[in-house]
């Protein structure tokens, strides 16, 4: 590391000198057998995963120290496309942005960097970093050989390269890998894809570090390039023999990594708040330690994902939550935490003698905000901006508009009655018929129907509010437009008539539209409103605005949009760094699209990320069910083999059917507990049926208290996330799933949670299908 400083030192004061010369001072980071090399010495990655747009800029060196101190010898990062590129060829690499003076900064204390470009990169961020403007274009197939997609990922990688690409060891920098793509193996299969990012990340520069590829074990080998390193994701809990099998068989000599070692999960509106056990994870960090296997911490500091950029899952649509905290070893705000000190001690533990750990900086100071309650109100139907006509409903992008609320007006030219349906509501609608609301639309529920009370008058003004939440960042659904994406119709009887002839207002979330509405003093009565407030402090410091007395929207302060709020939960508060704060006056503003119960905010000295308050159970299973198998007819009954891994059983006959129930008969371990990461139902072709509107009808059984265990984790398409039954209820264990439609079923395929000797694996087993549900 010394070497590393005294080389950027040494830069400077040769200015002037031969290239070739200092060249050879360089460090020199290197692919070698079994390991990496830095300047021809083994050397084991220890990386630290942080996002610099999670982290207000002030703060990026704190958090670095913060990694520094934990351990670690290096600093993992996306590259956010959406961020640098708000609109095509009008680049933004300044302040909270500025991706090369994040590298500086940490090679001033002596940390390395691997670069993560994407152009995709998932992240529970906004359409996994890829702009929203690509979806202007009705035919884009983003992350394929499209040609317009390919193009502009060329012209955003040249910039990347502009920024970063002469802070590669080699030419005195301190990054040493870069990553080609994410995990496309989650994807699809296209390796002349892959091999075209490859390319234009080398013709950016990076032509002097290694370049690698990261999968899961399960898929890695479906996209992997002969001339690349290939590495491994997995979580908390896995088994690193088990992980590493595969590529040790492929490649004997290759050095081993977890590109990504999830420390924890994220958190979705309306799930339980995830966690991971502390002492599971260190002991995972110990195995690859002790096998000299590199690794970066996913996330070592998650912090928070700022405004809009929250991403989204799917099936079902899931919107993800502000706070990034990950229960990460360093909190959202920057806080040492229990995990964070158990990893420090045993990364202290396998330092070389003599050497120690510099102490964790100073935390940055908190304070409390009395609560805020003289605000002024701008009513959101009395502050719309200049109208556009459509006769057409078009999704949000076709207005321009990228981010934010959406408003689609008509004034029904006959009477109507029945069901309006909305075909689709991409994400969170709100149906007024002169004023008066009707109803709300949830995306996250599949309502994307309303059935009207009595009969709607010729003349009605009929107004439907769309809030786009997060765009999805996972799988084929990242093509996800906002606003109505198709079509809005009456439905009657048979009959279905579209309504036509509408007028859309843009509500975009930038602070100089939210500031610019008419504030007066007054109440909103329940109806969507800005609110404004200002609040004075002595000092400022960081603290959480509590947000629960509110209903669902956004906050910005002193023109930073924090994020977004629901009542619903698992996270009340909004972390706002005091960095952002200012002795003296501050402006806070609240969009609130639902109306809260009490216009209030403190602010807190302690985040609330786990108060979920929905009223529908956590559970599958309703009170009183219980799932009746005696009379019904198995069509198939089988063992599962013990392990790890996909396995696929194929029955003997096709049959028909739209519910797909797995009665788990008994198990490996002698436990209570059954446990399945994921499973797919396969179709008349032997391929898995589309999981998009699958629903889980009943799960006799859900471990909730250690962990998010739910029986919907089978299709969340993720391998880490399974469903548990409760170790206290006996087998047999059964889940039932709704296929959405009726589906000719020729077998499934399931895989085993991966964890390292946990119970749960399911040995023998008998599979339902069935045209109706199942009696209860
Ligand atoms: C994958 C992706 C990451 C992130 C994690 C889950 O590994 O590569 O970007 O989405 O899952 O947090
Ligand atoms: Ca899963």
């Amino acid at each position: 590391m010394k070497r590393l400083l005294a080389f950027g030192l040494s830069l400077l004061l040769a200015f002037g000198a031969a290239n070739g010369i200092l060249a050879q001072e360089h460090d020199k980071f290197e692919v070698g057998q079994g390991t990496f090399l830095l300047n021809g010495k083994p050397f084991v990655i220890k990386a630290a995963e942080v996002h610099y747009p999670r982290i207000p800029e002030p703060y990026w060196e704190h958090r670095i120290e913060m990694c520094k101190a934990l351990g670690m010898n290096t600093l993992c990062l996306y590259v956010f496309w959406n961020l640098h590129e708000p609109s095509p060829g009008q680049f933004d690499f300044s302040g909270n942005n500025d991706i090369a003076r994040f590298c500086r900064l940490a090679q001033k204390h002596g940390m390395y960097v691997i670069v993560r470009p994407g152009p995709y990169v998932c992240a529970e961020w906004e359409m996994g970093g890829l702009p929203w403007w690509l979806l202007k274009k009705d035919d884009v197939r983003l992350r394929t050989l499209d040609p317009y997609y390919m193009e502009r990922v060329g012209i955003f990688m040249k910039e990347v390269g502009r920024q970063l690409a002469d802070l590669q060891v080699s030419r005195g920098g301190n990054i040493i890998m870069v990553q080609v793509e994410n995990e496309y193996g989650s994807y699809g299969t296209d390796k002349p894809y892959v091999s075209a990012i490859r390319d234009l990340v080398r013709a950016s520069g990076f032509t002097d570090v290694p370049l690698f590829q990261c999968d899961w074990s399960s898929n890695f080998t479906n996209n992997a390039l002969d001339d690349l390193l290939w590495t491994v994701n997995f979580g908390t809990g896995a088994n690193i023999d088990e992980q590493f099998r595969k590529l040790k068989s492929l490649r004997p000599d290759t050095p081993l990594m977890c590109s990504e070692f999830w420390s924890g999960w994220f958190d979705h509106w309306g799930r339980k708040h995830e966690t991971r056990d502390a002492a599971t994870m260190v002991s995972g960090i110990k195995d690859m330690l002790d096998r000299g296997i590199s690794f970066s911490l996913y996330m070592t500091h998650g912090g928070t994902t700022f405004g809009w950029w929250g991403g989204a899952n799917n099936p079902a649509y899931s919107a993800m939550c502000s706070s990034y905290d990950y229960d990460a070893p360093i909190s959202e705000a920057g806080w040492t935490t229990r995990k964070y000190f158990k990893l420090r001690d045993l990364l202290q533990s396998y330092l070389p003698a003599g050497e120690t750990l510099s102490e964790p900086p100073a935390p940055i100071p908190v304070i409390e905000v009395p609560a805020i309650t003289r605000w002024q109100v701008a009513p959101l139907f009395d502050n719309l901006p200049a109208p556009k006509q459509t006769e057409d409903i078009r999704p949000m992008e076709q207005f321009d508009q990228g981010w934010g609320t959406i408003l689609y007006r008509t004034t029904l030219k006959d009477d109507i009655s029945g069901t309006l349906h909305i075909d689709e509501v991409h994400d969170w609608a709100q149906v007024f018929a002169d004023g008066r609301l009707l109803g709300r639309l949830d995306r996250r529920q599949g309502e994307f129907t309303l059935p009207l009370k009595g009969t709607l008058k010729k003349g009605t003004r009929l107004d439907i509010l769309v809030e786009a939440m997060g765009r999805v960042n996972f799988d084929k659904s990242i093509h996800d437009r906002k606003g109505i994406t198709r079509r809005v119709e009456v439905l009657s009887g048979d009959t279905a008539r579209e309504l036509k002839g509408w007028t859309v207002y843009n509500l975009p979330p930038f602070h100089d539209f939210v500031s610019h509405r008419n504030y007066r003093p007054g109440k909103a009565d329940g109806m969507p409103a800005y609110y404004r407030a200002t609040f004075k402090l002595d000092r400022p410091g960081d603290t959480f605005l509590d947000m629960r007395t509110w209903g669902k929207g956004m906050v910005w302060v002193n023109g930073h949009a924090l994020g977004r709020f629901w009542e619903i939960g698992p996270q009340q508060t909004l972390y706002m760094p005091g960095c952002w704060l200012k002795k003296g006056e501050n402006e806070i503003i609240v969009l609130d699209l639902k109306g809260p119960a009490e216009t209030c905010v403190a602010g807190l000295a302690t985040p609330i990320l786990d108060q979920l308050r929905v009223k529908a159970p956590e559970t599958h299973r309703k009170d009183g069910q219980n799932l009746k198998l005696d009379g019904e007819t198995p069509v198939h009954t089988g063992t599962f083999a013990s392990g790890n891994g996909w396995q696929e059983v194929k029955f003997d006959h096709p049959v028909e059917g739209r519910f797909f129930c797995l009665d788990a008969t008994s198990n490996y371990d002698g436990s209570n507990i059954a446990a399945i990461a994921e499973l797919d139902v396969l179709g008349a072709d032997g391929k898995p049926l589309s999981r998009e509107h699958w629903t889980v009808v009943y799960a006799d059984s859900e471990e909730t208290r250690s962990g998010n265990r739910t029986a919907d984790k089978v299709y969340d398409l993720q391998e880490s996330t399974f469903w548990q039954t409760v170790d206290n209820t006996a087998y047999p264990h059964q889940l039932v799933i709704d296929l959405g439609r009726n589906c000719r079923v020729t077998g499934f395929r399931m895989l085993p949670r991966a964890e390292a000797g946990a119970p749960g694996q399911v040995k023998d087993y008998r599979i339902y299908v069935k045209a109706k549900d199942f009696a209860y």
